[in-house]
């Protein structure tokens, strides 16, 4: 049946090279069909998403044994789910899903710390440490380096006692959730800023490490050429009243994954380079959160 509305202003740009459109008015039906949607945002995405999928289909001529591929690839991706993996994020992370939702979500500006991926190892809120305490619950063997950061406002006023997470991989390219070898809660930790807005941690230079590309996603990666690695960096998860909260990263300079991320993550503002001085490396940065008035 061909019916619903908007039939003129579909976009069928995905015609064969001879100008025909495969089957359009299927098209139509199915978007005319979710007219009665009660839910105003529903309806507009899914009608967005329909549209979308079926000029990929289109476009892309997809074959029946291409489509059942596809299936058994997404069953295969949610039978990998479990409450310590979740697949169907890495898979929206390394076809940069999740930058492009985070970029169509935050406001970047003068004043304001860049956004990027939360990604798969965020643990929960973790004990909280004072100024200048370490985050390892073992001895590493990697360079140590001391953080040493400023919360403020787009504007520069100090933001006092917002709630700095913070959390990275050991030297063995793991966080503690992905080792039981790890104490639990080591390299991860929380700080409040102080009235200056400002906080500071010890800790060891982080390093390169592969995304988990043991299930569909690292197929994936794999089937397209690519490497599963993120460059070397430390997370923070930036809260405080009156402003959005703000999910980032610190990069290293001189990486050799800054330029090719398998989650598309770096941005330059948030690349690094640590002072060095007789072994002891120290970042200093000044993270610049949105205030919810403004947004
Ligand atoms: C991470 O940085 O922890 C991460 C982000 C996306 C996918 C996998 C890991
Ligand atoms: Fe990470």
């Amino acid at each position: 049946m061909v019916g619903g509305r908007r039939t003129e202003s579909f976009p069928m740009q995905h015609a064969k090279p001879s100008g025909e459109i495969v089957f359009p008015e299927l098209t139509e039906d199915v978007v005319g069909r979710i007219a009665a949607t009660a839910d105003a945002r529903v309806r507009e995405v899914m009608e967005l998403l329909i549209l979308h999928l079926h000029a990929f289909v289109r476009e892309a001529s997809l074959t029946n044994e291409e489509w059942k591929n596809a299936v058994a690839f997404l069953t295969r991706t949610g039978q990998m789910c479990s409450d310590n993996r979740q697949e169907f994020i890495l898979l929206s992370d390394i076809l940069g899903v999740s930058m492009l939702v985070d970029a169509v979500n935050n406001s970047a500006g003068t004043g304001l710390t860049d956004s990027t991926v939360l990604g798969p190892f965020y643990a929960g809120p973790q004990r909280e440490l004072t100024h200048g305490d370490t985050i390892l619950l073992r001895e590493e063997d990697g360079p140590p380096l001391i953080v040493e950061g400023t919360v403020t406002s787009q504007n520069g006023e100090p933001i006092g006692d917002a709630l700095v997470e913070v959390w990275q991989t050991a030297p063995n390219q793991l966080y503690d959730v992905q080792d039981d070898a790890q104490p639990d809660g080591h390299l991860r930790a929380s700080f409040r800023t102080d009235e200056r807005g400002k906080f500071s941690f010890k800790s060891i230079l982080p390093v390169s490490y592969p995304i988990p590309d043991d299930g569909p996603a690292g197929q994936l990666l794999q089937m397209m050429g690519r490497h599963p690695f993120r460059p070397a960096h430390v997370h923070f998860m930036i809260s405080a009243r009156g402003y959005r909260m703000l999910v980032t990263h610190l990069f290293l300079s001189g990486d050799a994954y800054l330029d090719s991320d398998a989650v598309f993550g770096v941005k330059p503002s948030l690349i690094v380079t640590p002072e060095e001085r007789d072994g002891l490396h120290r970042i200093v940065y000044h993270f610049g959160l949105e205030s919810l008035d403004e947004a």
